[in-house]
This record gives C-alpha cells, structure tokens and sequence, in this order.
C-alpha cells in the first residue's frame, strides 16, 4: 500500500513537472540543411537537436514554429517566439536589437553555381543574377559589396524568402548563382547538382537569439550549451549531421 502511494506521488511529481515546465517557441527557418530542414514531415536538423538537447538539461518544453528567415527577429521582438535558432551569424546590427548566445558554430560564404555550367567565381560581376536569401549575411555582402560599389545592377539580385526557392531558382536557370553560408553550401553539393566555385571569407559565428534583456533565458541557453558540448552530446548532433554520409 505503502509503494503504491509513493509510486503514485512520483509519478504525480513527473507529470507536474513536465505541466509546469515553461514552454518556449523556437522559431527557425526550415530551409537551411544540415542545421534545420523538413525530413518526413518533421523539422530536423543539428540547430534543432541541439536547442532539444539544452531544453532538456535546462528543464524546459520547447515548440517549434517555422518562418522567412527576415521574420526572426521581428518576432522576437513582439514575443511571437521566444528563441531563434536558424544558423543565424551574430552581428553588430543584430547585436542592436537581440542578445546571442556564445557562438555555436562558424561560416564564411560561398558562391554555388549548376554543376554542368562552366562559370567560376567571375559569375559575381557584369549581367549574371544572383539568389540570395532575404536578410541573411548573403544578402548583405552581395548588397555592400556588389551593388553599392556598382559591379552588379541592383536589380540582378534576387531575393527569395527560403533557400528552397533559391536553389530551384538556380537549377531551372532562371539565376546564375547563389551566395549562401559555406556549411550550407558544401551540403548542397553532396545532394544537388550545383558546385561551389568561390569563398568569400567572412569568418561568420553562429549564436542563438533571444529577447533583448531576456537574460534569464540566454543564461540557460548558455548554461545547456556549456553541459551539452561536456556531456558529448554535441559531438552526437556534429557526426550525426555533418559525419560523412
Ligand atoms: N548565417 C546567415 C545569416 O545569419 C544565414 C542564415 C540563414 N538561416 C536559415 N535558416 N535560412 O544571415
């Protein structure tokens, strides 16, 4: 009788703690393999693995809500998600209106063409059009490097909401290349026909965004982040992602 009761109060203290446990709305962009990506139905990807991996050494529940990549921080800001994982580059502007937390990963970018087409890293200059994806660090460095020093039209750059779209872009040939986070990019290569014909070394760190001044929040994040890489659960996600397939 005794056992009974205290069975009973375990698993009434389990289901209270999993009840009571704060819920967070993780925003990502769903476009971006191996960090984050739709696989049966189901987000996947190393960012995604990992966020679990925190909430669960943290104790806290999370749910996953997909979104343009230039949505993220918006919604951070109006409290529409809590958190935004998305292999997204810490930066002096963003900085102004998110907090990160301590770098994850690192990216330069690279410029990917189709594999059968002759181009090299000269498809960056005169009349070729090139896809980024809207508000990324791609974007930018085409933008200040290309546009605003006159080597590329303005209206050669074409903008897409998710990367999918880009690369569709690319192989239908209705775009020359694509400048995208090298991670990303080498991805591409291994399942799709395109190859990567130029770096562009940016030295790019990846963080988790949170709420500007949600310090309670981006302490827990950095605490899971510190336990996740000790307890070798992030070298798991870094072979399961990015191991030779
Ligand atoms: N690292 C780049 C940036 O922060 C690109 C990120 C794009 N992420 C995505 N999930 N589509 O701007």
């Amino acid at each position: 009788m005794k056992k009974t009761f205290l069975v009973f109060l375990i698993v009434l203290g389990l289901v209270f703690s999993t009840v009571l446990a704060t819920t967070y709305v993780v925003g990502t962009s769903a476009d971006f393999p191996p960090f984050e990506y739709v696989q049966n139905g189901k987000y996947v990807g190393f960012d995604l693995g990992l966020i679990k991996a925190i909430a669960k050494t943290e104790g806290f529940n999370i749910q996953i809500r997909d979104m343009a990549f230039d949505s993220l921080i918006p919604a951070l800001k109006v409290g529409v998600i809590d958190i935004a994982i998305a292999g997204m580059t810490i930066t002096k502007e963003r900085e102004k209106v998110v907090d990160f937390s301590n770098p994850y990963w690192f990216a330069d970018q690279d410029v990917i063409v189709r594999k059968n087409s002759n181009y090299t890293v000269t498809v960056l200059f005169g009349k070729h059009k090139i896809g980024v994806q809207t508000g990324t660090t791609g974007d930018l460095w085409v933008t200040k490097n290309l546009v605003k020093s006159g080597i590329l039209k303005a209206s050669n750059v074409k903008r897409y909401q998710s990367f999918i779209y880009a690369l569709e872009a690319l192989l239908n040939g209705a775009i020359n290349a694509v400048v995208l986070d090298s991670p990303v990019a080498e991805r591409f290569a291994q399942v799709k026909p395109v190859k990567v014909v130029a770096v562009l070394v940016t030295g790019e760190h990846y963080g988790i965004a949170v709420r500007k001044g949600n310090t309670k929040l981006l302490r827990e994040i950095n605490a899971g982040l510190k336990k996740v890489k000790a307890s070798g659960e992030m070298a798991k996600l870094i072979d399961k992602y990015f191991g030779k397939k």
